[in-house]
């Protein structure tokens, strides 16, 4: 096989489905890299434990559903190596040593941290796992010695940190451990931020998120896309089809241009008041359960002892991987 360079990723295991915008965001690239590259994929199980009072009943149970989301979505376990974060120690073993080159300060500073403190309920304490919560990513990342590390937009900031504790440990250990790797981002705004199937108390779309209870799930049956799709959000003022439709701001357009190659005929025809909004939805759910269709195929063939194995052995190339570079950082570090 030919010499392909690594590349790694995860998603939190926080929730046990995925929806579109997960996928949108984040796995429909990783599904496009990995013919050409090597690609670690992770399920990030413990950074699912960084909200305390928030901790998922069944984690376990929840990461095995997250590996098979990745495999229905296109992720080919014979050429990616699947694997669950804690079946991998050497994370949890990098991310106490990171954590001794990097500034309290500067992780106070982390956007999605601050927004996460501000989420709590007032009094509840911040655990020092959120905190800490960068750092264990960039262990996550920089065990695998990566090129690149295919994310969502929302992912930047946690990746420049990454970056510069690689920085820190090589310069407080005189050393080359931990090479410059890149972002591989999607920045098409759509995809990036997939908006739910509801709209804000003001009228305007908002990103589909398990706390607004406005996600079409890749595990979603043919009915329950229909359903989803008939209550969907479109265009207030739209009442019947002659009115003119504001694709802009309609759920129901926004997911045909992402899943249907006519949708600019369908924008037109809806702002010249030619096409109705059920006659739209009646086009997306067609186009959308066609889209999931092989997903739900690979989905369907995908038993439990299958799914173990397949952990199993992802684990195994990952920790390959892994422990080769845990064991550079531990020689600089004069450990052994
Ligand atoms: N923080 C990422 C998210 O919320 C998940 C994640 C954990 C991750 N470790 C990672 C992403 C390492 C990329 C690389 O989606």
């Amino acid at each position: 096989m030919a010499y392909k360079q690594r590349i790694l990723s995860g998603m939190r295991a926080s929730n046990p489905r995925l929806h579109l915008g997960n996928y949108e965001g984040a796995l429909r690239n990783w599904v496009k890299l990995q013919d050409d590259f090597k690609l670690y994929c992770m399920v990030a199980d413990y950074h699912a434990l960084t909200t305390m009072g928030d901790i998922p009943d069944n984690i376990g149970a929840y990461s095995r559903e997250v590996a098979k989301d990745y495999i229905s979505a296109g992720i080919d376990p014979r050429q990616s190596s699947v694997f669950i974060q804690s079946h991998v120690p050497e994370h949890a073993e990098l991310h106490l040593i990171f954590s001794m080159v990097t500034g309290v300060g500067k992780l106070e500073r982390v956007p999605t941290y601050k927004e996460k403190k501000e989420d709590l309920a007032e009094g509840r304490a911040v655990s020092y796992g959120l905190l800490g919560y960068p750092v264990l990513q960039s262990a996550d990342i920089l065990l695998y010695r990566p090129h690149g590390v295919p994310v969502g937009k929302d992912q930047a900031p946690h990746l420049e940190l990454s970056r510069e504790i690689a920085r820190s440990f090589n310069s407080a250990f005189d050393c080359d451990v931990f090479p410059e790797f890149k972002d591989i981002i999607d920045e098409d705004d759509l995809r990036s931020k997939v908006p739910g199937l509801d709209a804000d108390d003001n009228g305007v779309l908002r990103k589909m998120s398990k706390s607004y209870d406005n996600c079409i799930y890749l595990t979603d049956t043919e009915d329950e896309v229909a359903r989803k799709v008939k209550g969907a959000f479109t265009t207030p003022s739209k009442i019947k089809k002659s009115d003119p439709g504001i694709p802009e701001g309609c759920a129901v357009c926004q997911y045909l241009k992402l899943y249907s190659a006519d949708w600019k005929t369908l924008w037109d025809e809806d702002v010249q008041g030619e096409r109705g909004c059920m006659q739209n939805k009646s086009v997306l759910i067609d186009v959308l359960n066609e889209f999931l269709r092989p997903f739900r195929e690979r989905r369907a063939s995908l038993d439990d002892s299958t799914i173990e194995s397949m952990l199993k052995q992802g684990a195994e190339e990952a920790r390959q991987c892994a422990s080769e570079t845990l064991s550079l950082a531990k020689k600089a570090m004069r450990l052994t």
